[in-house]
């Protein structure tokens, strides 16, 4: 029996936590799952909806550290996850993503000798300003198993000299939460809340500090969603942050005078899948929603720069459009213009299996350790 430490932090992390504690307990004598929260999201729309909406077990450790820079927010996960860690003496600890709590968990791991398993190792953005960037980085250059989403991440993994043995192709977990609850989500209300039954419209997250941080960009990106929510409606749930920075500029006036940009409360998991699985497109700077749409064939575009996601500008549906305000605008109106949705293909293994891919790959581990 392996007991597995689940590391969940911040809003990306709960849907690809959850398949996996939930294929664990369905293999009561191979695995017991603890689930631990950082803490790093707090607010009852950045976290406890989610666990609700999609079946994840209550944390059994919660370790509250909240928000701050991230130094403090780093190494206070740390210092609270170290004595856990130590009570606890899990076979493995599970992290995912790119947040700060997955960088934090893992190091404090390699420093005691236990082992860590890094789900959606080998993305890469090649941005080193961005703070995920790092966290990837390094997260995968101490992970024992680093468990990837795309060939392209297997590529960028033994680039930076990984060793073949660490690595294992099991595809995109977000696609497992994904499909479970695509079903569930069509009970959601959330369209004709917003009165968004009958027509096309747009949805529009945006976080990334590169963006809603930075007053210029930010502005250069309103000026693109003005001149489109001439044309539709943009449904936008605001993310805390980019209300804090829209107050901090100011701007709470202009867009509230754009009466077709939408700002609505950040949405829990299932609204949110009703609400982008019914749009005509989605503007993002987010990088699971570029999974998500690419697997549902929903057009996206993506307002940064680069993308540690090829595979969904390759295969998938979506076009990276940079912060520019013309490019923007010009890459809606080919989608609007556009008779039908963009042929998008699946990528490899994103079908709904890769927690119990992942949850095979633990068991042969315990096996034969030596492979590791
Ligand atoms: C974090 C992740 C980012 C992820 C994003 C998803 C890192 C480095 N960043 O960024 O990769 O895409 O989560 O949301 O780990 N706040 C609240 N309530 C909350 C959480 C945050 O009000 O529940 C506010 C706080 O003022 C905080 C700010 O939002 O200072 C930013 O939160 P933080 O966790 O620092 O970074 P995110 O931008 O959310």
């Amino acid at each position: 029996m392996l007991k597995v430490i689940n590391v969940v932090g911040a809003r990306p992390n709960f849907m690809k936590v959850a398949p996996i504690v939930a294929a664990m307990n369905k293999r009561p004598n191979d695995f017991l799952p603890l689930v631990l929260h950082t803490g790093q999201h707090y607010d009852a729309s950045m976290s406890d909806s989610f666990f609700t909406d999609l079946d994840l077990p209550k944390p059994d450790i919660h370790l509250g550290v909240g928000s701050g820079s991230h130094a403090g927010q780093t190494a206070a996960i740390m210092e609270r996850f170290e004595p856990v860690v130590l009570k606890e003496q899990p076979d493995w600890v599970l992290v995912v993503g790119d947040v700060n709590s997955t960088i934090a968990c893992s190091l404090v791991c390699v420093k005691l000798g236990i082992k860590v398993a890094h789900v959606e190792a080998g993305l890469r953005s090649r941005d080193r300003t961005m703070p995920e960037e790092i966290n990837r980085l390094l997260t995968d250059q101490i992970a024992d198993l680093l468990f990837t989403p795309s060939a392209d991440a297997d590529q960028n993994l033994l680039a930076e000299g990984i060793s073949r043995e660490r690595i294992r192709f099991v595809g995109n977990i977000m696609i497992d939460s994904l499909f479970t609850n695509l079903n569930r989500a069509g009970d959601s209300k959330i369209k004709s809340q917003l009165g968004l039954t009958e027509r096309p419209y747009a949805v529009l997250t945006l976080h990334r500090p590169s963006n809603v941080d930075n007053r210029e960009t930010f502005e250069r990106i309103l000026s693109a969603l003005e001149t489109i929510a001439a044309q539709l409606p943009i449904v936008f749930p605001v993310h805390p942050r980019t209300r804090k920075t829209i107050a901090q500029f100011g701007l709470n006036d202009r867009i509230a005078s754009s009466t077709k940009l939408r700002l609505i409360e950040p949405l829990g998991y299932l609204d949110f899948l009703n609400l982008y699985s019914g749009a005509r497109f989605v503007l993002t700077d987010s990088g699971g929603i570029q999974e998500e749409t690419t697997a549902l064939g929903i057009p996206c575009l993506t307002l940064r720069e680069n993308t540690e996601r090829p595979i969904t500008v390759e295969m998938g549906t979506n076009v990276v459009v940079g912060t520019d305000t013309q490019r923007i605008v010009s890459a809606a109106a080919v989608i609007l213009n556009d008779a039908g949705p963009k042929e998008a293909r699946q990528p490899p293994l994103w079908d709904g299996h890769t927690a119990d891919r992942i949850l095979d790959v633990l068991n042969d581990s315990s096996r034969s350790p030596k492979i590791l």
